[in-house]
């Protein structure tokens, strides 16, 4: 089923890609338990696989010439890596290519390891989701040497000028609509300061350069109201250093707001909000407010990536909504780009034209040490119990009695 709806969805990209400038502009778009950690690398030639696959799509199959890819992916111990994996892999699959991918176990060690390693195997671009971008400049230098294009996948690699361009999403939007839905929830007004409620805030990794956007989108959008004592950080834990969880271990996002609450919420004092960057440290949170919070309250809590785990939570209501970005559409537009890139053309804002999702070329925002890498912003959004069959309509999720399930 999964590689089906792989094959369409890159067929439709190409598809697009064969309409470039003649479409209008782009249309709006519309996980698992963590697996066993592996250091995997998986190799398959896509002409076996493409031989395999519908034989109507073996002409538009063929278009990658069965050129090898080299994917490096952090690790398989947070949920979404595992799907961002499988869509990369099935939809250069399914476009003729052949497919290197490694997990790197969230060693920054390994990573340098299987980047080495998919150069030395000779591949013609490198697909980078790094552990930690900023360890990775030694060993894209190389691949820099031999030509080979990085595109650095869903988090920014630092300080090298090997990266070539960068997809993501809006990461600082992420923050925004987690504060935004905070705002809404409790009808806040700056003008109303006879009520204020207590906030505490859970960070990303200072590893990952996704997370201080994260943590400024949201931070940005309510300081306002923490300036005007409607907002309370009772922690006192107002930087992005005080807020950050290595790894996004969700361990240690439950001792941390064990240790919280113990502190600063054990005397009656309600909280009323905690904004969590992501999945897998809510998670954690929402096991410390089962097991440590006395208060008797609902407390707002945020997410996002749309785990499993969490949206169960959210039916549940343990959890109050998360951001979701699609990876699915992710893993096409660094096909799109990838395909550009190869076929030696120096994509820019007209790249556009040729996806089929919501996506915005950002030449502004990301500097990467070494200069701005030119990047592509895919749109996420906020989801909650309201809207989840908005989650099972991109297909990539399935009822499962109340709970939604990722596709298999
Ligand atoms: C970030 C990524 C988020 C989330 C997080 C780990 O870099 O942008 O979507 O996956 O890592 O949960």
């Amino acid at each position: 089923m999964k590689k089906l709806l792989a094959l369409l969805m890159a067929m439709a990209m190409m598809l697009s890609l064969a309409a470039c400038g003649s479409s209008s502009s782009s249309s709006s778009s519309s996980t698992e338990e963590s697996s066993t950690e592996s250091t995997a690398t998986e190799e398959s030639t896509a002409a076996e696989e493409s031989s395999s696959s519908e034989d109507s799509s073996s002409e538009e199959s063929s278009s990658g010439g069965g050129q090898l890819i080299g994917i490096s992916m952090p690790t398989k111990s947070l949920e979404r890596w595992n799907r961002d994996g499988e869509y990369l892999k099935e939809q250069f699959e399914a476009m003729g290519y052949e497919v290197e991918i490694a997990y790197a176990d969230n060693s920054t060690e390994q990573q340098n390891n299987d980047i080495a390693n998919l150069i030395a195997d000779g591949v013609e671009i490198l697909i980078i989701a790094a552990v930690d971008g900023d360890t990775l400049s030694q060993t894209l230098a190389d691949a820099a040497d031999a030509g080979i294009p990085v595109i650095a996948y869903d988090r920014l690699i630092m300080n090298t000028d090997a990266v070539a361009y960068y997809v993501s999403f809006d990461n600082y939007q992420v923050g925004v609509l987690q504060a935004e839905f905070v705002i809404e929830q409790l009808g806040l007004d700056l003008n109303d300061t006879s009520t204020s409620y207590n906030i505490e805030f859970v960070a990303g990794p200072t590893s990952d350069n996704n997370a201080g956007y994260f943590f400024n989108g949201a931070m940005d959008t309510l300081q306002d109201y923490i300036d005007a004592g409607i907002l309370v950080i009772q922690s006192g834990k107002t930087t992005f250093e005080q807020c950050a969880t290595e790894g996004w271990s969700t361990d240690t996002a439950l001792e941390n707001m064990q240790n919280t609450l113990a502190s600063y919420y054990s005397d009656g004092t309600q909280l009323d909000v905690v904004l969590a960057s992501n999945d897998s440290t809510a998670l954690g949170v929402a096991q410390a407010l089962s097991s440590d919070y006395a208060g008797s309250n609902d407390v707002i809590l945020t997410g996002q990536d749309g785990d499993v785990a969490n949206l169960a939570n959210i039916v549940d209501g343990l959890q109050t909504m998360t951001v979701y970005k699609n990876v699915s559409d992710e893993a096409g537009v660094t096909l799109v780009l990838a395909e550009a890139i190869l076929n030696g053309e120096s994509p820019d804002e007209g790249l556009l034209d040729s996806l089929s999702v919501d996506a915005a070329y950002d030449i502004e925002s990301y500097d990467n040490g070494n200069g701005i890498v030119p990047s592509y912003l895919l749109v996420p959004w906020t989801v909650t119990v309201d809207n989840l069959q908005d989650l099972a309509d991109t297909g990539l999720y399935e009822w499962d009695g109340d709970y939604l399930v990722a596709v298999e």
